[in-house]
């Protein structure tokens, strides 16, 4: 019988150093990396420069799910300088800005982008993949074979987003920092669509004390553990 196609589904909370693992990992395993969260900030960023008012009404919610429907995103680069496209131009560093995080978390919680997204999600993922996001052991791909659930103690995400902040010249609040994360944590962890959760047959790595290359090193060691014992 032919192997089934290899998915990693990687989620967690922001800050738990995902991404860079995530696409360490995919190169280490010579599979496609997927950032979920650039396509919804992608989305976010043509509604933002098309106008549509975020949460969206009824109006607005159509005009997201055709965005989301003809949504021409790809990832390219290398894993130490990642970059995005959206047809021929490239949008990495426009993703990264503050007022398109705001709209992709307000995009996020709209249902059919989201049933939109997810279908494009489980296409870019089925000839195997490594996919980072928040529900994708849980809702995109819930029969992937190795599942990843990254997390690290709020002070920990608060002190790596002040340090992000702080290479870009930014001066904040660690505190305020930390008290938003908790914030969010509990307003993602208890939303009733997709609330941020492990799959149950997520395997929960906490990366506050460990460096990335060792979070790598332990993502390769449990990966090559689930597949033999599966
Ligand atoms: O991981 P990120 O910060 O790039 O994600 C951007 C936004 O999209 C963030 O608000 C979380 C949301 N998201 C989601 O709801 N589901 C995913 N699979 C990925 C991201």
């Amino acid at each position: 019988m032919a192997e089934e196609p290899l998915v990693i589904a990687i989620d967690g909370p922001a800050g738990a150093g995902k991404s860079a693992a995530a696409r360490l990992l995919a190169a280490r395993l010579g599979l496609p990396y997927v950032d979920t969260g650039a396509m919804y900030r992608a989305v976010a960023l043509l509604a933002l420069e098309q106008g549509i008012a975020l949460p969206p009404d009824e109006q607005g919610k159509a005009r997201l799910v055709l965005l989301a429907r003809h949504l021409d995103v790809r990832f390219g680069g290398t894993p130490a300088s990642p970059r995005v496209f959206l047809g021929a131009r490239e949008v990495t560093s426009a993703l990264r800005r503050e007022e398109v995080s705001r709209a992709a978390s307000l995009v996020s919680a709209v249902p059919e982008v989201r049933e939109e997204l997810v279908r494009r999600q489980r296409a870019l993922g089925q000839a195997g993949a490594v996919m980072e996001g928040r529900d994708i052991g849980t809702v995109v791909f819930p029969q992937a074979r190795v599942k990843f659930f990254l997390t690290a103690r709020p002070e920990v995400r608060g002190k790596r987003r002040y340090d992000e902040l702080a290479k870009q010249g930014v001066k904040a609040d660690l505190e305020a920092i930390v008290s938003e994360i908790r914030e969010r944590d509990l307003r993602d962890s208890t939303r009733k669509v997709s609330p941020l959760r492990p799959a149950d047959d997520a395997m929960v790595v906490d990366t506050s004390d460990l460096n990335l290359e060792q979070v790598v090193e332990e993502l390769l060691k449990l990966t090559h553990q689930r597949l033999r014992g599966s």
